[in-house]
């Protein structure tokens, strides 16, 4: 299919571009370079080789722009992971995050309609859960996020829903992921985020290049086996899958779909820390930190729906997405180039 991919650069979808391109797909990308480098580009072509990829520099809130990338591209499908994603940054600036992840997905939306594009693969979040009432969290558990990214994320969820009760043909996926990490095997291709990391495992992999000097543990007090917060981790590389996956879905069966992207289990940092130490053949110094806040002490994904309905499980263990995540951050120290 012609797809459009926008955020088609960033850590998520660069590894999905690669994954549909090498699957036959013709990719239009729409990236506004706001948190991805330009030469992320040459590695998805690498990677892909011979596949049609082309790229717009654009923000998905310009309309104008949106218009003229539609415009007699013979757009098939959207997937769409433009957008902002920092907890901490949405509480300093809550109507930032309502502007660019609900309001670029409004616009995007009536872009596909003017164009009469029907599929759409939306990247949301476990966020949109909020504080478990019981875990596994079920799609069907209580929605209610703790922050405005949480929020964006489910005002985008609405939003769609809204979309497909309006227009009789449209169809959308809104693929709650929980914590996805790791890299491409190659090496060639990873999580590259600018300044201090905040997530665990590119902290990690700092810390064993050296860059940074200890692994700050937020809070080893937590009501969980060994006192440290427990996540869903799940590698990149099969939530790139999962995007394939519901795109079959929603052509195949012409419906639309809410799916956790787990892998269905939690680790805690101390046995992330354990994972990757083994993974790597290295030991990390750490230090227990006060808690930080808004964290949840644990939740873990049911998947069973995303297995039941697209087919999809994860495959890759946690040592091979800290194996993987390595590679990645010890070929390219800075990163992708400037
Ligand atoms: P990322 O920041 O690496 O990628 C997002 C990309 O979108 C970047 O390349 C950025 O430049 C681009 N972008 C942002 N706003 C844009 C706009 N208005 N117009 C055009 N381009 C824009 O983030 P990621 O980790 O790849 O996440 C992708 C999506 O998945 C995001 O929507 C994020 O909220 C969601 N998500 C991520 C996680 C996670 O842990 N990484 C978890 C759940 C959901
Ligand atoms: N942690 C540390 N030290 C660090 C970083 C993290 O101990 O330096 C801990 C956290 O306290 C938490 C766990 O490692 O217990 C995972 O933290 P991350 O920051 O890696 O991930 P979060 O679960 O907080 O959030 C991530 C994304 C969100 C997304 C959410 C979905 O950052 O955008 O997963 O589940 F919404």
């Amino acid at each position: 299919m012609r797809v459009l991919v926008t955020g088609g650069l960033g850590y998520i979808g660069s590894h999905t571009c690669v994954e549909l391109a090498r699957d036959g797909h013709r990719l239009l990308i729409i990236d506004n370079l706001g948190n991805a480098k330009p030469s992320v580009l040459e590695r998805i072509r690498e990677l892909a080789p011979g596949a049609a990829i082309e790229f717009v520099r654009a923000d998905v809130r310009d309309a104008a722009a949106l218009e003229s990338a539609f415009a007699g591209a013979g757009i098939e499908a959207v997937m769409h992971f433009a957008g902002l994603k920092s907890v901490s940054e949405s509480m300093a600036n809550p109507a930032l995050y309502r502007d660019n992840n609900l309001g670029g997905t409004a616009i995007l939306l009536k872009a596909m309609a003017r164009h009469g594009v029907e599929r759409i693969v939306f990247s949301s979040s476990a966020t949109v859960y909020g504080v478990p009432e019981q875990l596994p969290y079920t799609e069907s558990h209580r929605l209610q996020p703790a922050n405005p990214y949480g929020q964006s994320k489910l005002q985008v969820e609405r939003l769609l829903a809204a979309q497909a009760a309006l227009r009789a043909g449209f169809r959308y996926a809104a693929l709650r992921y929980f914590n996805p990490i790791g890299a491409h095997p190659s090496g060639r291709m990873g999580e590259d985020p600018r300044g201090v990391p905040e997530n665990l495992l590119p902290y990690l992999t700092q810390v064993a290049l050296g860059r940074l000097p200890r692994l700050r543990i937020y809070g080893a007090d937590y009501a969980t086996p060994d006192g440290t917060g427990v996540r869903d981790y799940l590698h990149v590389m099969d939530l790139a899958a999962g995007h394939l996956a519901a795109l079959a879905y929603l052509c195949d069966r012409d419906r639309s779909i809410c799916a956790n992207l787990g892998a269905g289990r939690g680790y805690s940092v101390l046995e992330v820390l354990g994972a990757f130490e083994r993974a790597t053949g290295r030991k990390l110094a750490y230090d227990i930190a006060p808690r930080r806040p808004g964290d949840i002490a644990a939740y873990h994904a049911d998947a069973s729906l995303a297995a039941r309905e697209l087919g999809w499980k994860a495959r890759y263990g946690i040592e091979d997405m800290c194996r993987d995540a390595w590679r990645w951050q010890a070929q390219n120290p800075a990163g992708y180039p400037d």
